[in-house]
């Protein structure tokens, strides 16, 4: 795929993990053995994945990111790349292995994730810092994630801000963090899970979400809780709702599927869309990524969800409302 460089950047600060994704029909009980039925070796990462998703749907995508010398980083270089994500401020690290996650998928399309970090624990807020500023100067959208150290999430959101370009914080898996820096994301994102850790009691249908979303409105400048097969409820300063999504035909492996949603996202805010707009592509995105195995390879394309790519005249167009 060829890279969309007319389009103001997309800057995805996040991990490139290896997942080793495993089939079984429940979660083992402790002290359990269980045989998987099988095993499917996949490009990932919270970061990698955002940036693919927002590639797909015609970002202008620059991936800053460390991964290890050796086969899995120079795979997932590869399968970047082939995506058209700019992968020239990914550094190659010499010590220290490439990030690797582990994900159970049950019969039930959830799933169970533990990621050893490796060489995504190697990112430094220096480099952060620089790079962001330099890519910002063109404008757009940062996105950063929390599968890195608290300090490389920080100078990522600051940067972004300092640089005048919006911030885009997806809590996962959830951290605490300073009140100061999720004070500055446009949009915070969280899925139901980590809504309830900021919230403090269970966040489980829209219904919470919305009375959880009007107390996240009070600690970050817009937030989004996404809900799974239940779609995603938003909230900024002008406006407020709740996006169903369409029925999934089936829920083959929900891997990434929340990160679907924020690289859609993210392509949308940049391309200038209004939140509401860039909110339900994220949930057309996410419901199709459902549907096959696996996270980047499940990821839709802008004509798998019967959108188009912004034309050079008018800027934009799109038709979902
Ligand atoms: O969100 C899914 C991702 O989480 C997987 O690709 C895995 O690598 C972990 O980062």
């Amino acid at each position: 795929m060829t890279r969309a460089t007319g389009s103001p950047p997309v800057i995805v600060v996040g991990s490139a993990n290896q997942d080793y994704i495993y089939r079984l029909a429940v979660p083992p009980g402790i002290g359990e053995t269980v045989l998987a039925r099988s095993l499917l070796k996949q490009p990932g990462g919270k970061g990698a994945n955002q940036a693919v998703a927002a590639a797909r749907l015609h970002g202008n995508v620059s991936f800053v990111a460390c991964v290890g010398d050796d086969d899995d980083g120079a795979s997932l270089i590869r399968e970047l790349r082939s995506e058209g994500v700019d992968t020239s401020n990914v550094e190659i690290i010499h010590q220290g292995r490439t990030g690797l996650a582990l994900v159970a998928v049950y019969d039930s399309g959830d799933n169970a994730i533990t990621v050893i970090p490796g060489s995504n624990f190697s990112l430094t807020a220096g480099r952060v810092s620089a790079t962001v500023s330099r890519i910002a100067s063109a404008g757009g959208v940062m996105v950063v994630q929390a599968e890195l150290q608290t300090e490389i999430i920080g100078a990522a959101i600051r940067t972004a801000e300092d640089s005048g370009v919006r911030a885009i914080f997806n809590l996962a898996p959830y951290q605490p963090l300073p009140a100061d820096l999720l004070a500055i994301c446009d949009p915070l994102v969280v899925n139901e899970t980590e809504a309830s850790s900021l919230v403090g009691w269970p966040v489980r249908d829209p219904s919470s979400a919305a009375r959880a979303a009007k107390q996240l409105r009070h600690l970050t400048r817009s937030a989004v809780i996404t809900l799974g097969a239940a779609g995603a409820y938003f909230i900024d300063r002008e406006s407020t709702g709740h996006v169903p999504a369409p029925i999934a035909s089936r829920v083959v492996d929900t891997t990434g599927a929340g990160d679907a949603f924020v690289g859609a996202l993210a392509t949308f805010l940049a391309r200038g869309e209004s939140f509401r707009k860039a909110v339900h592509v994220g949930v057309l995105a996410g419901t199709f990524a459902v549907g096959s195995p696996g996270a980047q390879s499940s990821y839709p394309t802008l004509a798998d969800l019967n959108l188009v790519a912004p034309g050079p005249a008018r800027g934009r167009s799109a038709t979902v409302s």
